[in-house]
């Protein structure tokens, strides 16, 4: 059945595009943790779509079925690459594309992309409309902040809104404050608030600082938002989305140590060869954390040099573990 933002349930929940985070080995990771209700890819550039240097950006593109509803999102200045990307992207069997309107980065946006389009919105128009027609049957969303250098919320909704995408996904920052201060729920809530006067049937999504499920109702309550995406709060709890789960934080060490091994076996099967072994490492922080000597195994895991490696010390690890439970117990 085909894709419809409408028809998630209230609220719903995503996980945020993050650049060398979000691929698909990281997506069926959280997959099998406890599953968001929309996953989204890491933001892909339309120029580098239809460059020579192609493979160096298509592997963001690369998903398993496991991972819909799947969303690709896509970042550019160009509309005529829009519609190529947004037809190839349909192509691939995406379930649906979304706009960078957001990201505050300056060597991009020094290129009139992402959150510069919100003091361009000739531009974004275009770009949008471009991405429209090359979707086809696809939903096309826009995800942005509150303005560029300042707050521009009501004025920069509007004109969203006027574009009638179905999903619009609100940042609660303006670009200039990168991800320092803390998100702007009050600004979210008049996006809603101007939604529901204008009876325009968009969705939308709320965004920033959220880290439990418990917050997404609490945002969904209080601010009207149909839905909440989670971007940095997976790193403290990669089982956020498990409405079952204790938080990670609270789990044992041989769980955390379950999963690690897990994410690597996921790494070296997909990865191998085309991703270098070392961006596994940004993650072990995730698992190495809250339980004695986990610094000291931090250190060791990053001293490896290939997933087998890594596997082979948490095997000593997790053995040792059950070695001594097993003479704790009498065995
Ligand atoms: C490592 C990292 C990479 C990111 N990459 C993207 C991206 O590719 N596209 C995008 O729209 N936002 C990107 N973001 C922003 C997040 O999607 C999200 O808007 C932001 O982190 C705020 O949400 P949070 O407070 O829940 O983390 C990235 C954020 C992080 C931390």
């Amino acid at each position: 059945m085909a894709f419809d933002w409408k028809s998630l349930p209230r609220p719903f929940s995503v996980l945020a595009p993050m650049e060398d985070v979000t691929d698909t080995v990281f997506r069926r990771l959280i997959a099998s943790c406890g599953r968001p209700d929309v996953f989204f890819s890491e933001f892909t550039s339309t120029d580098g779509m239809f460059s020579p240097g192609e493979t160096r950006v298509i592997h963001r593109l690369e998903y398993t079925e496991g991972e819909r509803p799947l969303i690709a999102q896509i970042w550019g200045n160009d509309p005529e690459k829009y519609l190529r990307a947004a037809k190839k992207i349909a192509d691939m069997g995406f379930d649906g594309i979304d706009i960078n309107m957001g990201c505050p980065v300056s060597k991009i946006v020094t290129n009139g992309c992402c959150s510069a389009l919100i003091d361009n919105p000739t531009l974004a128009r275009e770009l949008y409309l471009a991405a429209v027609e090359g979707a086809g049957q696809i939903p096309v969303s826009i995800k942005t902040r509150l303005g560029f250098k300042k707050l521009h919320t009501e004025p920069w909704a509007e004109f969203l809104l006027a574009l009638k995408p179905p999903a619009l996904i609100m940042h609660g920052r303006v670009a200039k404050d990168l991800s320092k201060k803390p998100a702007n729920w009050e600004e979210i809530g008049k996006v809603v608030e101007l939604r529901n006067q204008e009876g325009s049937d968009t969705v939308i999504v709320g965004n920033g600082d959220v880290k439990s499920l418990a917050q997404i109702d609490h945002c969904h309550e209080m601010y009207g938002v149909d839905g909440v995406m989670v971007g940095r709060g997976i790193f403290d709890n990669p089982y956020l989305f498990n409405r079952d789960a204790p938080h990670f934080s609270e789990m044992t060490r041989k769980q955390k140590l379950d999963l690690l091994w897990h994410h690597i076996s996921l790494f070296e099967d997909h990865w191998s060869g085309k991703k270098p072994y070392r961006v596994l490492k940004k993650f072990f922080k995730i698992y190495a954390s809250h339980f004695a000597g986990a610094s000291e195994l931090r250190m060791k895991l990053v001293e490896t040099e290939s997933a087998s490696e890594a596997r082979a010390l948490l095997d000593s690890v997790l053995e040792t573990e059950s070695t001594e439970s097993r003479s704790a117990v009498g065995c």
